[in-house]
């Protein structure tokens, strides 16, 4: 029972204790990003897990980006608060059908978003997150076929930058598909002069909207520097939080669902995680990402690909 703990003392107290970092994603519970060592997007998220001397990696986040970290950091003992944190794209994408699909396109690379199994990162040539996937395709010669997936709206919108063809894998992540353009226009009509700021992930009928593009660290970056008073921010909207707590006086607003709020784009597997489960992971290093390291090694190759292409 937690009855009578001190859940935030004694997050502390453990993390002291198993000289463990906590690494937090911007779609985290406030109190959960406050406990954080660090909060980040992917990329950087990536770097810090595979830079750290801690023992111990409490990964708050969902279970692609803790197994992102064991990959890279084999030794240490990741935790991840609740297994069952999951992500639409990563289900969207099972590695048979993946395989399947690159097997009748032989002359096609995969290019594939951070968002998917380590099972499908082993079946991958490159990966890429939202903040580094239009330079790293920038990289790659022109006359190179490309796989994209699993993430249908980030492909669309680099292919369409960029001017590149690529055959796309038709997954969506549930939470930027959420977003309604008739109730964001209507947002709009509101607030003419507030920017909107949105992730890649989202539908191109809401980046058409979007004043700027781009990973969370990007549009946080954003959201701390734009000139006037109000923005709306179409991505989860936890990452509100740190944009109030670096500009308080401005006014953020999450872009709305059909329903006219923003509460139906909290991811759902981001918010398996609490405090509490943050506190019994550390207690007990469990649940525990372990990994086959048959797969790890295969899996890493991509992830070594992106680690050295990203800018
Ligand atoms: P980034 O933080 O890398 O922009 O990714 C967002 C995301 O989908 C996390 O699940
Ligand atoms: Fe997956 Fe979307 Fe949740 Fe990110 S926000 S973890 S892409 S479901």
């Amino acid at each position: 029972s937690l009855a009578g703990v001190d859940v935030v003392e004694e997050i502390h107290r453990l993390k002291k204790e198993r000289n463990a970092i906590i690494l937090a994603h911007y779609y985290q519970k406030p109190e959960i990003q406050d406990i954080a060592d660090f909060v980040g997007d992917s990329l950087e998220l990536s770097r810090k897990a595979a830079e750290t001397d801690a023992d111990v990696i409490a990964f708050c986040g969902v279970k692609f980006m803790a197994e992102t970290a064991k990959i890279l950091s084999p030794e240490k003992i990741v935790v991840l608060p609740d297994m069952d944190a999951g992500c639409s794209l990563e289900d969207s994408c099972p590695p048979d059908k993946f395989k399947a699909f690159r097997d009748e396109h032989p002359d096609h690379i995969a290019l594939t978003y951070i968002n998917c199994s380590a099972e499908v990162k082993a079946l991958s040539d490159i990966i890429v997150t939202s903040s580094s996937a239009e330079h790293i395709l920038s990289q790659i010669p022109k006359d190179q076929k490309i796989i994209f997936g699993p993430d249908k709206h980030l492909g669309g919108y680099i292919a369409k930058k960029t001017g590149r063809d690529m055959l796309l894998w038709p997954g969506v992540c549930i939470v930027h598909e959420a977003f309604s353009e008739t109730e964001l226009l209507k947002l709009q009509t509101q607030h003419p002069d507030a920017p909107v700021a949105a992730h890649p992930e989202c539908p191109a009928y809401i980046l058409d909207h979007a004043d700027m593009v781009g990973s969370t660290s990007a549009i946080l970056k954003y959201a701390k520097e734009f000139e006037g008073d109000t923005i709306i921010i179409a991505t989860e909207p936890h990452i509100i939080h740190q944009m109030e707590k670096a500009v308080p006086e401005k006014n953020f607003i999450g872009a709305p669902g059909a329903d006219g709020n923003c509460n139906c784009n909290i991811c759902p597997y981001m918010a398996l995680n609490t405090m509490e489960k943050l506190y019994v992971a550390l207690r007990d290093l469990e649940p525990r990402i372990e990994m086959d390291e048959e797969l790890r090694l295969q899996a890493r190759k991509s992830i070594d690909k992106m680690m050295e292409m990203a800018s």
